[in-house]
């Protein structure tokens, strides 16, 4: 805990892969909350892929502006409260920024600022209890709705989302393949995780690998990351396969104010003709709009924990100061299994 409150800012505008100079550190005292606002201090931040796109897009989140303080979901606890419905100690989940203390405005409230529930550790309301596993869940409720014997490909099986669907579809009793970058996360996959195959996206044929383990099509595809694993799976797609596309990781650290973030980079001509003929849509949720089933769904997922029947996977890295760096080297080069956090 420090006296001032540390904060990474967006420096200067982003205009290609992000680098430590787009960011820059500052101390400022730490503010009294006025009516209506609680005192948040912040113990666990997550890095997400989606925080490259608050550079260069507005989502579930206004676009960030050079100056403003870096944002980001986090685990923090109460401190101060000038809001009855807030005590001193409650853990809050929101976008509570690269900060040690956030300032919350309650009439400001949307899904993703909530009390957390008691009983579960840091990293896991972040993760398979926060976003990512919920991502997870309820892509599989309404779009997956799996049946027992039939073949999933997991593109970013090996990060936060990915890693929670393989097991889900598996639990389901599905045949489940999932894409990881180079042989030591496919065996992870594999001998840690419980999928059935690994195909190394970064290999010289990921489209022959995933064929040769999908001899009799696929049924359903969880898309995350686009590129070469979009390119590869649609071909074996069955007719009027589901495909769940969340997101688009690959094209993420190129995208600039000039060229936003393009979900439909990997379609080619042949591409779009087999998705024609064959009935394929990509359907994309945003988690926030389940929101109102999320107690749900975490209980869900919290019994399967509980039960060893599910693992979370979580890589920590310590220290405030090691947040440019993570997102950049972790998230965005992808050095990480599971969810990645930065703990203050
Ligand atoms: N729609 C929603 O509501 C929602 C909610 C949460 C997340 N998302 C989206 O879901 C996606 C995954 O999020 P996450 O939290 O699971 O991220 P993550 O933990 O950082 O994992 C990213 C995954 O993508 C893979 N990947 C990265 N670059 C790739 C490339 N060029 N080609 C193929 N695979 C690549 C990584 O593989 P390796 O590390 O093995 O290389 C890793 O498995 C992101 O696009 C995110 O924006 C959407």
């Amino acid at each position: 805990m420090t006296e001032t409150n540390r904060q990474w800012i967006y420096a200067r505008p982003v205009t290609g892969q992000l680098v430590a100079e787009n960011f820059s550190y500052r101390e400022i005292p730490i503010i009294d909350p006025k009516q209506g606002q609680v005192l948040v201090r912040n113990r666990l931040v997550s890095t997400d892929p989606a925080n490259r796109t608050y550079f260069v897009m507005q989502n579930y989140r206004p676009k960030l502006d050079p100056g403003d303080v870096m944002a980001g979901f986090a685990i923090g606890e109460v401190v101060a409260s000038r809001d009855r419905r807030f005590r001193i100690g409650d853990v809050i989940h929101g976008d509570l920024g690269w900060q040690d203390y956030a300032i919350v405005n309650s009439y400001e409230r949307s899904e993703y600022v909530y009390k957390c529930s008691l009983g579960y550790s840091d990293e896991e309301l972040i993760g398979i209890l926060g976003v990512t596993g919920l991502t997870a869940y309820f892509g599989l409720q309404e779009v997956g709705r799996l049946n027992a014997g039939e073949t999933v490909v997991v593109g970013g099986a090996t990060g936060a989302c990915g890693a929670i669907i393989g097991q889900l579809a598996k639990l389901a009793g599905c045949r489940v393949i999932g894409f990881g970058g180079g042989s030591e996360k496919c065996r992870w996959l594999v001998e840690e995780l419980g999928f059935d195959a690994a195909v190394d996206y970064k290999g010289n044929d990921p489209a022959t690998d995933l064929a040769l383990n999908c001899p009799d099509g696929v049924d359903f595809f969880s898309d995350a990351v686009g590129g070469i694993v979009t390119q590869s799976t649609i071909p074996l797609m069955k007719p009027g396969a589901r495909w769940y596309h969340y997101g688009n990781v690959s094209t993420y650290d190129s995208a600039t104010l000039d060229a936003p973030v393009d979900l439909g980079k990997a379609m080619t001509p042949t591409l779009r003709k087999i998705c024609d003929d064959r009935n394929l849509h990509p359907r994309f949720l945003l988690v926030f709009d389940y929101y109102c089933q999320r107690l749900r769904a975490e209980g869900e997922l919290a019994a399967l924990l509980k039960a060893g029947k599910i693992k979370a996977p979580t890589t920590i890295v310590e220290g405030f100061e090691k947040l440019p760096d993570t997102l950049i080297n972790g998230t965005l080069r992808g050095n990480r299994y599971g969810k990645l956090n930065v703990r203050l």
